[in-house]
Parts: structure tokens; C-alpha cells; sequence
């Protein structure tokens, strides 16, 4: 389910005049001194809080920081502070009118990390001050966020809100693609596309926990460095050569899985360069993003160039094509937090760590997302409620 989104302030509500008005007269009211002025009476503000919120798809300025009131957790919801939210390649496309979301106006945020700062009814599992990390279809992008106690997963001690921020949508994605669907073992080999990106950075480390696993890992080439010193053993520059040739120069056979985020013709790569026995996993289609604005060439392009097989060619090719969707898992809370537990293990063993690329304040949200569209972050983009203290310190001056 939807993040609850709190209750939106409207102008009346948010103007000092509003919050001077009079109350409305009571039936049992006592009399009002017949002269001078009546005793001034003022309700307390409302507690605000900032939200991201989408106006209406199209560019970067189509998200604008508002205020919104806080309310009180309902039954089974817990109330979190939030100090970091992720931005995923999907709010991109979500800003686009490209992905699952309500219309505008919308709170977008799909995780984000937090403080429990208020319990509703019957929450007994979560108490006020438990550090946690939420995932939500959307609506987590504001300073204070009332959701299900059940999307909720304690951090792991020495976690810090970015990382925790930055965990749940890429590290339960390659996991659940690498291990459950991929079924990944020693000594194999793997693609992974957009290597330096959310997803590719917890697939590269993930890939790392299993012995003697060979990556190729397709990106610009100004973060080859990057991927090699993470573990990448074959860095690919896909907008410079052909991928799939430079994987069957180095292994003719190709690979064991290849994890597929792009769509359209690249699926089709990757079903071609799978060994016997071998998996591709989509996830995503990237290849629909090429601008600021949606593109109905790119869309048209995508969707012509779409892999397809019957069920007759799967059989005689010994490959096997998934497709993964954690969106659509919302309802597994049981399954994904397995998948959470297992994650947190191998934080506290020091095997995985999120790589936050950047952190931005909201106001800042247009810049955060060209980091990601313009090809330029290593690992993940963060965003934070509040300006950054050097920021303020800056503004200040
Ligand atoms: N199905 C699911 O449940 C699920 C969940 C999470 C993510 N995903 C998918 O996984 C992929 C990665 O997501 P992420 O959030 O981790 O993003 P990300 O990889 O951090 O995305 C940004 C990077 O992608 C690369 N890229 C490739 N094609 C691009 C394009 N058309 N426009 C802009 N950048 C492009 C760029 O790096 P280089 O040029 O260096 O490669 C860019 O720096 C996306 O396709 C996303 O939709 C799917």
C-alpha cells in the first residue's frame, strides 16, 4: 500500500491571517465582555513538515518542496522522522508520467530512513526512538511520513541514514535477482548493466560474496576506475563499442546470467550471450529515458525492438528469461523481509555497504536527478529534508 501521505495544508490553512482567525462560537460559550476587545484566543499552529511533490509530469522543475501538516499514525502505522530518502532511476521515469504512480499532485519516494518519533494502536513490534528504513510504492519523500509498521525494517547498528536510505529498493532488487531468480555459483559469470549505477553497485558486492565469480559490468568510461576497485573483473564502455562483442572477445561462450535493466534490443543481446543453462533477468527499461521530457520515439523504439520467444523456442535454447518487478511485490512483506534479514546479515559482516554517489538537500531535487540522467553518479543519490549544515552555513554568509 501507499505510503499514508499526511494531510496536505491548503493557502487558507497555511496564511497567518488563517491562523488568527476566531474560533467558531461554542453553544455554551460565556458571554463576551460587553466592552473592550474580547480575549484573543489562538488555536497552535499545526506542525508542518516539507514533502516533495510532483506537480505534473514533465522536466526537473515539475517537483516543488511544500508544506504539509502532520497527522497522528493510524492503526497498525508508525509515525518516522525522516533524515534520507533514495532516489531511484524509476522517480526519473515516475516524473516522466513512465511508471506506477498516482496522478499529480503526488509525494513520489519510494525508501527512504528514519526515527520512530509516534506509534498508532496495536504496534507492538516498533517502539519511538527504533531506527528504521521504510519501503513504500511511493510517498516517502517528506520530513515526517505515517506508514504501515509492516514496511518498516529496524536498521542495523552502525548504519547511517543515507546507507540505510540507500539499501532497500537496489539491495533487495540484486539480490533477489542474482540469487533467487539467477541462482548465482562459483565460478560463474555475469553481466551487469549499468554497473556503476544503485542496483549495479549491490550487484557488483553481492556478486562478491560467492566465490570466484567473473563480472562484466557495462558503463561510461569515466568510472571504469570505479568498478574495477569494487571488483568489477571486465569494465565495458557500452557507449563506445559493442558490449556484446567485447564480452565474446574475452569469453566466447558467453555468460552464465546477464542482469538486464534496459529493455528493447538489449534484451535480445542478452538472451544471444547467455551459455546453455543461462538466465537473463529484466528489470527495468532504461532505454525509454533519453531526455528531460518523455520520448515517444524512444518509447516507439523500446517497445518495437522488444524481445519476444515462444514457448517452443525457450524449450530447445536451455536459457531461462525473468522478470522482476519489486513494485508489484508490495504485498510480500513476509518475502521481502527475508530477503531484508538476509541483507542485514551481510551488512553487520561488513559484505555489503551501500556507496552513496551524493547527498541533496530537497530544494535541490532538480540537481539530484540530472546527477543520475546525466549519466554522472557512482553508486547512489540521496536526498535529505534538510539543507546540508555547510549549505546553511553558506546561505548564511
Ligand atoms: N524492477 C525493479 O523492481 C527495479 C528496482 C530497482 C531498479 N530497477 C531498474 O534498475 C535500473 C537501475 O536503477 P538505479 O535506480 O540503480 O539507477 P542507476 O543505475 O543509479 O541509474 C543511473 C545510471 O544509469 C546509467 N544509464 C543507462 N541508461 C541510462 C539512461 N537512458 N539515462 C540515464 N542513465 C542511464 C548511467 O550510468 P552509465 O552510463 O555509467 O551506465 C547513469 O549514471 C533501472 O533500469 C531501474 O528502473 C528495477
Amino acid at each position: 500500500p501507499d505510503a499514508a501521505p499526511a494531510e496536505r495544508v491548503s493557502p487558507e490553512e497555511s496564511s497567518p491571517s488563517a491562523a488568527r482567525k476566531a474560533p467558531p462560537a461554542q453553544p455554551h460559550a460565556p458571554p463576551r465582555p460587553a466592552l473592550g476587545r474580547a480575549p484573543a484566543f489562538r488555536h497552535p499552529p499545526p506542525p508542518r513538515h516539507r514533502a516533495l511533490v510532483l506537480t505534473g509530469f514533465g522536466g526537473y522543475e515539475k517537483l516543488k518542496v511544500q508544506l504539509r501538516r502532520c497527522s497522528s499514525p493510524g492503526p497498525g502505522e508508525v509515525s518516522v522522522r525522516v533524515h534520507a530518502c533514495g532516489l531511484n532511476f524509476a522517480d526519473l521515469l515516475a516524473r516522466q508520467g513512465l511508471y506506477d504512480l498516482p496522478s499529480p499532485p503526488v509525494c513520489p519516494g519510494m525508501e527512504c530512513a528514519g526515527v520512530v518519533r509516534a506509534l498508532g494502536e496495536g504496534v507492538r513490534d516498533r517502539q519511538v526512538g527504533d531506527k528504521v528504513m521504510i519501503l513504500a510504492k511511493s510517498g516517502l519523500w517528506q520530513e515526517v511520513v505515517n506508514v504501515p509498521a509492516r514496511q518498516t525494517f529496524l536498521m542495523p547498528p552502525g548504519m547511517s541514514f543515507e546507507e540505510a536510505a540507500a539499501l532497500p529498493v537496489n539491495y533487495i532488487t540484486a539480490y533477489m535477482v542474482l540469487f533467487d531468480f539467477g541462482n548465482l555459483r562459483p565460478n560463474q559469470s555475469v553481466l551487469i548493466h549499468m554497473a556503476a549505477g544503485g542496483v549495479g553497485t549491490a550487484a557488483i558486492q553481492l556478486c562478491k560474496t560467492v566465490e570466484n565469480v567473473t563480472i562484466f559490468g557495462t558503463a561510461s568510461a569515466s568510472k571504469h576506475d570505479a568498478l574495477r576497485s569494487s571488483g568489477v573483473t571486465h569494465p565495458i564502455d557500452y557507449r563506445t563499442t559493442d558490449y556484446a562483442e567485447e564480452v565474446r572477445k574475452i569469453s566466447p561462450k558467453g555468460v552464465d546470467i546477464v542482469l538486464d535493466p534496459l529493455g528493447g534490443s538489449d534484451t535480445s543481446k542478452a538472451f544471444n550471450l547467455l551459455k546453455p543453462m543461462g538466465k537473463v533477468i529484466i528489470y527495468g527499461v532504461a532505454n525509454v529515458l533519453t531526455g528531460q521530457k518523455k520520448s515517444l520515439i524512444a518509447m516507439a523504439k523500446t517497445w518495437w525492438n522488444q524481445f519476444s520467444i515462444n514457448a517452443l523456442q525457450l524449450l530447445h535454447h536451455n536459457k531461462a528469461v525473468c522478470g522482476y518487478d519489486l513494485g508489484a511485490m508490495d504485498e510480500e512483506f513476509e518475502l521481502l523481509g527475508s530477503v531484508i534479514s538476509k541483507l542485514d546479515n551481510l551488512y553487520r559482516q561488513g559484505k555489503i555497504k551501500p556507496k552513496i554517489d551524493s547527498v541533496w538537500p530537497f530544494d535541490r531535487v532538480a540537481d539530484a536527478m540530472r546527477q543520475m540522467q546525466e549519466k554522472k553518479n557512482v553508486g547512489k543519490v540521496i536526498l535529505v529534508p534538510e539543507a546540508p549544515k555547510e549549505e546553511s552555513k553558506k546561505e548564511e554568509n
